[in-house]
């Protein structure tokens, strides 16, 4: 299967997979070529500003009434929504946790989430869940989709394959995926097991941040994102439709496949985007910007410069400020910060936190290099250096994260990792020089 783009971020796409299937000059032709049905999705309202109007045409083999029967509650135990608070007798406090283990029974990607945090309330459209994906199984003849939110899809072992109703995208690690909300979809495994991270976002799309002063430049550029072109299944066999709405989970049962659009149009449309070609700013003198420098998406939550949810990474980059303590500075902050790693080291924790491991520095908790980053930091000399193999990122949010009991009581999280910050010794002594003797 070869999987073809086009290249744009939020663009007015059109594409069809059989000639003609498109029409053309209008939506709702009285009989659409090849027998389709045409049908609206909208990601807006439809009286949004034009702007944040977001919605696609699809014209497909059956509407999408057809690829429901009646629904029965089903369970999916791990995936957790908010408000879910209070579910397990952890203290506050900085957590680390090392990479979820791959599942030994078999396990597709939707039985695979295993949600660590969530924030905000789903039912006010507000906050998002932080979730970890293993699988060993792909989804043949079943489908999904969240109504919940749209999902931030960030491999972190093993390439998937996406195939959503309006095109199919093979993700590998390095590269992220977005899956609107209510938007079908199904994942496949190329390589084997895979694991990663899943940031479902209740608000407000992602949309890129405005760059200010850096120009018109620079950061995460329109044009790297790609949106799938038109593809589909004709598929007449047994399958299963499973639908996340407000944290609960419903399957229904269909005798053909629901990816079945041949043409579509619009700007609501699933993409993906290769880390790699994102092109970081900083420090080019001393000193260096709030890691907000490195906003490759952000959920607006309505309140200026105030996130719903910011998708951060820290990307490989040249280290050059002079004088200057170069890794993360020490921090609390307003926002709730949970971290993953996808590949290398992190220039804060060379040790301790791992791939595929997270960390979480909650609403107004402390957090900063550990103690052996700080000796080094302070004592090194700083010439320019490049951080290589690297690639963190962070979903940073408004509101606080609450742990789930999975993430409480998992056998991967660190009891030690305050103790990370143990050694960090006493340097004032009264004079200005300070005691850096040891
Ligand atoms: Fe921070």
């Amino acid at each position: 299967m070869t999987f073809r783009y086009m290249p744009g971020f939020g663009n007015d796409f059109e594409t069809e997979s059989l000639p003609g299937a498109l029409p053309q000059g209008q939506n709702s032709p009285q009989r659409p070529a090849y027998g389709l049905y045409a049908e609206q999705l909208s990601g807006s309202p439809f009286t949004a500003p034009r702007g944040a109007n977001e919605r696609s045409w699809l014209y497909r083999i059956r509407p999408s009434v057809r690829h429901a029967a009646r629904f029965r509650p089903t369970a999916c135990e791990r995936w957790k929504t908010a408000p879910n608070l209070h579910d397990h007798e952890l203290p506050i406090g900085q957590l680390r946790w090392d990479p979820t283990p791959m599942p030994n029974e078999e396990t597709d990607f939707i039985a695979g989430v295993r949600t660590m945090t969530t924030a905000g309330d789903v039912t006010t459209q507000v906050g998002m869940a932080a979730h970890v994906y293993i699988a060993n199984t792909s989804m043949v003849d079943d489908y999904f989709f969240d109504a919940d939110g749209e999902l931030l899809l960030v491999p972190q072992e093993g390439r998937i394959r996406v195939m959503t109703e309006m095109g199919a995208m093979e993700v590998a690690p390095g590269e992220i995926a977005i899956v609107p909300r209510g938007m079908i979809f199904k994942v496949e495994l190329m390589d084997g097991p895979v694991r990663g991270y899943i940031c479902e976002n209740y608000g407000a799309k992602f949309t890129l941040p405005d760059r200010g002063p850096i120009g018109a430049n620079c950061l995460a550029n329109p044009r790297d994102f790609k949106t799938p072109v038109a593809w589909y299944e004709d598929k007449e066999t047994d399958c299963r439709l499973t639908v996340k709405w407000c944290g609960r989970f419903y399957r229904t049962e269909i005798d053909h496949s629901p990816l079945d659009v041949v043409a579509w149009h619009g700007n609501y449309a699933p993409y993906k985007y290769d880390l790699s070609t994102y092109s970081p700013v900083g420090a080019i003198l001393f000193d260096h910007p709030d890691p907000s420098i490195f906003t490759v998406m952000t959920s607006p939550s309505g309140e200026e410069g105030t996130a719903n949810v910011d998708f951060i990474i820290f990307p490989p980059r040249w280290q050059v400020a002079e004088h200057t303590f170069r890794p993360p500075w020490y921090h609390r902050n307003v926002m709730s910060e949970f971290m993953g790693l996808i590949r290398g080291r992190y220039d804060a924790k060379e040790e301790g936190f791992v791939p595929g491991g997270m960390s979480l520095h909650n609403m107004m908790l402390p957090h900063g290099p550990d103690a052996e980053g700080f000796e080094k930091a302070t004592k090194a000399e700083l010439q320019p250096m490049k951080l290589g193999d690297t690639m963190a990122f962070m979903f940073e949010t408004r509101f606080p994260q609450h742990l789930t009991r999975f993430a409480a009581e998992t056998e991967t999280l660190q009891d030690d990792y305050i103790d990370c910050w143990k050694g960090l010794k006493k340097r004032f002594n009264g004079t200005p020089e300070g005691d850096w003797s040891d």
